[in-house]
């Protein structure tokens, strides 16, 4: 494996900078290739190739004439023209400079403007990465090993078919991954960011809430738990009951995976209409870069949402004339004015804000930052295992290849509460869902609407 020169432990200060690193040769790099991640959507690859940059290296996916997708990279080992122009022909993908034709593995399969009998083609290897379709998402692996690639962790959200598949990507962001993730580790900001805007529940939903819950950040109980996924962060609410808890629970899963339980966003005690169990990935472009695939189950009870700040295009950042639900004052000079009352909108302003790669070594954990503490330490061991040329975290996987993550939101009696990395009662059961007091759900139009 090409590798840096490693170490036993690297030093805080090190891992500090090093690990929201992305590239070929960087520690954390070097760890991320051991995943597979996604690259695009299945829709996306018809008859066009389709360029894609995955952790600061160019690639060109693109499907073959046999159904099967591919990865390649973007430049051509002739010229260096793109392959992203080339054409899709029967034998591979074709250069469309001088015709120089790659198959998935890299091979070179015809050299047009060579004599017939030349035999440089095959001396040509070009760098191709293995790609599989599942669940709608074509997937790459960058690891070493491309022979001997580890199974495809496959989520069960997108395995799931109670409820209508919604996935969506295009919500590209102009700042490191990790902002992200960190924030999804941090439950705290909740309480602050998306409460600067107060929100009301819809009032189709208001009878059905319990306003009893208590959100006052400091009579709740945060727990963050390292699982066999990744980690999960939970927070236990008391009610007026006291045996009666509200615990909302969130999951990341090595290494770009978050979960919502229950519903997507809104706070305690479901302030909103957007119940409906969801999630996404991250593709990792490069350092400064990522994009947001969003992937929501929708079942009958659950309404769809339009809120986040883009889908399906390709521009950066807020799409233009995207803001929150302030009052826009003509004196608010900042990029995004008017920006309070949206979670996504909210989330995605503050984590711009951080900077690209935010200076951490200047940074001031505190009490409420464990989920951040235990995310970095994840990344810390996973990295070093991977420099010492061990496997990184690994997600255990069922007898079909899918794995499992605690989503579970919503009430709980003291007895069912699971205060551990196992997982809690799963939300599959439709327990996340608006239930009335002999606990027959609400709404259960499958179409979405509300009624
Ligand atoms: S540059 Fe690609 S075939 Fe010449
Ligand atoms: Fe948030």
């Amino acid at each position: 494996m090409d590798m840096p020169e490693t170490k036993h432990s690297t030093p805080a200060s090190e891992f500090l900078k090093e690990f929201p690193k992305t590239g070929p040769g960087t520690l954390a790099g070097a760890m991320l290739r051991q995943y597979w991640h996604p690259i695009c959507l299945s829709e996306d690859l018809k008859d066009l190739p389709y360029p894609v940059r995955m952790l600061g290296e160019d690639l060109v996916a693109f499907r073959a004439y046999d159904g099967s997708v591919n990865l390649v990279d973007s430049r051509c080992p002739h010229r260096r023209a793109s392959l992203a122009y080339g054409q899709i022909k029967e034998n591979g993908l074709s250069c469309s400079y001088h015709g120089w034709t790659f198959d998935g593995r890299g091979r070179c399969v015809d050299t047009p403007l060579e004599p017939e009998r030349s035999r440089l083609k095959e001396q040509v290897k070009h760098p191709w990465y293995p790609a599989q379709e599942w669940g709608g998402i074509v997937w790459g692996y960058m690891g070493t090993d491309k022979e001997n690639p580890p199974p495809l962790p496959k989520i069960d959200i997108l395995a799931r078919t109670d409820g209508e598949l919604v996935v969506q990507r295009g919500d590209v962001r102009n700042y490191n991954y990790q902002n992200f993730l960190e924030n999804f580790a941090d439950m705290g900001h909740v309480y602050v960011l998306h409460m600067l805007a107060p929100g009301s529940a819809p009032e189709e939903i208001q009878p059905y809430c319990d306003m009893s819950v208590n959100t006052d950040w400091r009579k709740i109980t945060h727990r963050c738990f390292e699982t066999d996924y990744g980690m999960k962060s939970v927070l236990v609410h008391d009610t007026a009951t006291p045996d009666k808890k509200f615990v909302n629970t969130w999951s990341i899963a090595m290494p770009f995976y978050w979960r919502f339980g229950g519903i997507s966003a809104g706070l305690p005690p479901d302030f909103t209409d957007d119940r409906r169990e969801s999630g996404g990935m991250l593709r990792i472009i490069d350092d400064g870069h990522f994009e947001i695939f969003r992937y929501t189950l929708i079942r009958p009870g659950n309404f769809r949402s339009t809120f986040y700040p883009r889908a399906s295009d390709v521009s950066r950042g807020l799409a233009e004339g995207i803001s929150g639900l302030g009052e826009k004052k003509d004196y608010d000079y900042r990029k995004y004015p008017a920006w309070e009352g949206l979670p996504p909108v909210e989330d995605l302003v503050i984590q711009e804000s951080q900077g690209v790669i935010p200076d951490r070594e200047s940074e001031y954990l505190a009490s409420s930052d464990i989920g951040v503490s235990l995310l970095r330490r994840l990344w810390r061991k996973s990295m070093e295992a991977v420099a010492q040329g061990e496997k990184p975290k690994t997600i255990p996987l069922d007898a079909d290849g899918i794995f499992k993550v605690d989503t579970y939101k919503g009430f709980a009696n003291q007895s069912e509460l699971r205060l551990s990395s196992e997982n809690m009662p799963s939300s599959e059961d439709g327990r996340g869902l608006i239930r009335d007091s002999d606990g027959n759900p609400v709404f259960t139009d499958t179409a979405g609407e509300t009624k």
